[in-house]
């Protein structure tokens, strides 16, 4: 059967510039990942922006990335790097010049050591330094950007850093510093709409993760709604001026009684009889009732900002981008307003914490050598762009 999406149906591919650049002097540079990896050097994509471009440009008609603030600024409130505005810009200038859809993301987890230095999210009207790289990218870069994203994922961003303690700047179970930091970064992100709505006419949003909490085991239920609650309510209740909701969703997350997955307790989901990926419990159908959920609080457009699957298999990952658009048709079908799905990731890139070895990428990349490999999924997800559409059996 063949699914047919809307004409101007936005389809892209998504990275983050800190993925996939060397590491600058930011948080992560330097990182010792859960697999032995470090976090340094991996898709060395400012060695392969040309190359790069091409796949980008095979795979859809639109591209969502971000700038790495350290590289641009090397101190607060200071004027651009010369050199990295000029790499950026022509970068960007050969998107639109190809016609694609740039959706450029402002903050992706990372900050440069200068504002960790000052006090980081934490402080109150530290804000104001972040803000002024806005307004700077925005005079800049504005002009080739056609959807503005502030912040990726607020809510992985303050659960990890604050309560997990995953990322930097690795704080455990400190519930009310996670919650000054996420007013913190409310606040920002409504300053910089009204920055960048003053120069630009493009749509402004967040991007926003969701995962499916299921309680299994007693007294699983109760954690998993607290966890419902903080990550898929009040976290989002910081971010309401937008023009359209980003919404990203990879996993179901049992709690047995404790959240299990597949990067913690592997193999053990597989003995539960759960469908996995290398990372998590695999539950598409999941992200067809978070289209609900969201559509109806507010019936604002949305944007699939990532969806993948970790996995080494491009046959995988071909089945999971069918299943996956076919929540989607069938959500549009029910009268949701879903504008784009942008795939996570272009190509493979260094996944935070946990290292290298987890790859989402429909272009494979040797780290060592920094050799690029498009692969079937690559292909597969180009011609759904192409044709507007998707076979499924
Ligand atoms: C993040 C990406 C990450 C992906 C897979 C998203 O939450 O925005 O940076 O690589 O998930 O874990």
């Amino acid at each position: 059967m063949k699914l047919k999406f809307p004409e101007g149906f936005i389809w892209g591919t998504s990275t983050a510039a800190y993925q996939i650049e060397t590491a600058s002097a930011h948080t992560w540079r330097g990182l010792q990942c859960l697999d032995g990896t470090t976090f340094d050097k991996c898709s060395q994509h400012e060695l392969h922006r040309e190359e790069d471009l091409e796949y980008i440009c095979q795979m859809g008609n639109a591209y969502r990335m971000s700038h790495d603030w350290a590289k641009l600024q090397k101190a607060p409130y200071a004027a651009f790097e010369q050199q990295e505005v000029d790499a950026y810009l022509k970068f960007m200038e050969e998107l639109k010049r190809r016609g694609k859809h740039i959706m450029l993301v402002l903050h992706h987890f990372t900050n440069p050591l200068w504002f960790e230095d000052e006090g980081g999210w934490e402080k109150e009207g530290n804000r104001m330094m972040w803000l002024d790289f806005v307004q700077k990218s925005v005079d800049i870069f504005g002009h080739l950007v056609d959807t503005w994203n502030t912040f990726n994922e607020p809510n992985v961003y303050v659960s990890n850093g604050w309560l997990a303690g995953g990322f930097p700047p690795f704080k455990k179970g400190r519930f009310f510093l996670a919650r000054r930091v996420l007013k913190e970064l409310g606040r920002a992100h409504d300053e910089a709409y009204d920055i960048i709505k003053n120069k630009s006419a493009a749509p402004v949003g967040i991007s926003h993760n969701t995962v499916k909490f299921v309680g299994e085991i007693f007294p699983g239920h109760i954690l998993a709604k607290i966890f419902d609650w903080w990550f898929m309510e009040y976290n989002h209740k910081h971010f309401l001026k937008q023009d359209f909701q980003g919404l990203s969703y990879y996993a179901r997350m049992p709690f047995r009684p404790l959240p299990v997955d597949n990067i913690h307790s592997p193999g053990k989901l597989q003995k539960l009889g759960k469908r996995t990926d290398l990372m998590w419990e695999y539950d598409p159908k999941g992200f067809y009732e978070v289209f609900h959920r969201y559509w109806n609080k507010n019936k604002l457009p949305i944007i699939i900002t990532e969806s993948g699957i970790c996995t080494h298999d491009p046959k995988v990952r071909i089945e999971s981008i069918k299943e996956y658009l076919g929540w989607v048709y069938k959500a549009q079908q029910d009268g949701i307003d879903i504008r784009g799905y942008f795939h996570w990731s272009t190509m493979d890139n260094h996944e935070w914490n946990i290292g290298q070895y987890y790859r989402f990428g429909l272009v494979s990349v040797d780290f060592e050598t920094g050799k690029r490999t498009m692969t079937e999924a690559g292909t597969f997800m180009g011609e759904i762009a192409r044709t507007n559409s998707v076979e499924v059996s």
